[in-house]
């Protein structure tokens, strides 16, 4: 069994962040969110791993190296484009060969892994395996329909009448019959290779696709609302560890995460919470749910369920809550006259000021 991570594509909904960092790069408790997927298949049993790379290759290939780090073995697929989650199939058929596979989205975040999922299939060995949850909006998502028996009998990318609130989740597990079907496929009206046409064309040829329905917690990390929530989840999950300093006029209270060379002075840090190496916290609140990664610092603020980027710095501006703030970004007080807002915004930044 090999696996298929996709790391390609352009992260529209994350920009500005995604203007400069690849977004399975985004760190979720201080460390890429690809890494999890990437630590989820090690731990199904999956050795070598195909990672679908695009215009952010350089960086992803520096953040991963050859995947020994993991225990894996990395090979790097370059796709021109991002035409398509099959077009990623279609590019990597000499890696994977006639072998079965798990294709995995980087973006997506599973808890509790996929060590099941890739049991089941190696057990009962159906042409293709999804996994699908209940959705508030389906309308994001590809919709499965089922008949009465639990059966998928239709699959649509993103449609605007969804059939059901069962969404896909990005881990999908199959054998070589799906590159009959993706070697078939036309682009959707987006202009992409659809894997959600791919799978409906295996049902069509009367193919084996099984589903599970998972109750399970799931994100597309694509939006950072959906960071937000999967920092706040890892974060619960953190064990308490201070390898930096903390002076006697500080407080940590509950799972409080410092990694070493971090300081922290005259502050109050409420966990769950991680405050990476080399940052530094002086007369400020950090409070839960927030991750702060390495060579930061925050003066004089309070911060709340936010993810803070490598060498940021907030000075002095009183509370920040629901942000995800890029690396090197600054964030400081106006001058009091006159009294307004100034501000640098990259390309499709989205800023929300309390009045
Ligand atoms: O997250 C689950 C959803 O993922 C499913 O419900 C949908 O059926 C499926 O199409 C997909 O939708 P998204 O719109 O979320 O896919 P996105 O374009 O964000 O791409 C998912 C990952 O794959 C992301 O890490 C980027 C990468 N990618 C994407 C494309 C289109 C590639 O590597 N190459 C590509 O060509």
């Amino acid at each position: 069994m090999k696996a298929l991570l996709l790391a390609g594509g352009s992260g529209s909904r994350l920009r500005p962040i995604t203007h400069t960092s690849a977004k399975q790069l985004v760190p979720v408790a201080n460390k890429p969110v690809m890494f999890y997927g990437l630590e989820a298949l090690r731990d199904a049993g999956v050795r070598e791993v195909g990672i679908i790379v695009g215009d952010t290759a350089a960086e992803i290939e520096a953040a991963v190296g050859d995947g020994s780090a993991f225990g894996l073995d990395v090979t790097y697929l370059r796709q021109e484009a991002p035409l398509g989650l099959a077009h990623a199939v279609l590019i990597a058929r000499d890696y994977l060969g006639d072998d079965d596979f798990v294709m995995y989205l980087g973006d997506n975040f599973v808890v509790g892994g996929i060590a099941d999922l890739v049991e089941r299939f190696r057990a009962e060995r159906p042409h293709a395996q999804i996994m699908l949850t209940r959705v508030s909006d389906p309308r994001a998502f590809g919709v499965a329909e089922l008949d009465a028996d639990g059966r998928v009998v239709g699959l649509e990318e993103k449609p605007s009448e969804p059939k059901s609130d069962l969404a896909l989740v990005g881990v999908y597990l199959f054998g070589p019959a799906v590159h009959d079907a993706v070697a078939r496929l036309k682009p959707s009206a987006r202009g992409e290779l659809e894997i959600t046409d791919a799978i409906q064309w295996l049902i069509d040829d009367g193919r084996r696709v099984e589903s599970t329905v998972i109750t399970g917690y799931w994100k597309d990390t694509g939006n950072v609302t959906d960071m937000l929530e999967v920092n706040r989840l890892v974060l619960e999950g953190v064990e308490p560890r201070v390898r930096g300093e903390v002076d006697a006029a500080s407080e940590l209270i509950g799972r409080v995460v410092v990694e070493g060379g971090a300081s922290v002075a005259r502050s109050r840090i409420v966990g769950p919470a991680v405050i990476g190496a080399g940052t530094r916290i002086r007369d400020s609140y950090v409070g839960p749910f927030t991750s702060v990664d390495r060579d930061c610092a925050i003066d004089r603020s309070e911060i709340e369920y936010s993810i803070v980027l490598r060498g940021a710095s907030i000075d002095g501006v009183g509370r920040i809550e629901c942000s995800l703030i890029g690396r090197e970004a600054r964030v400081t007080p106006a001058p009091p006259v006159p009294r307004a807002h100034r501000l640098v915004l990259g390309d499709h930044s989205t800023v929300q000021v309390s009045r």
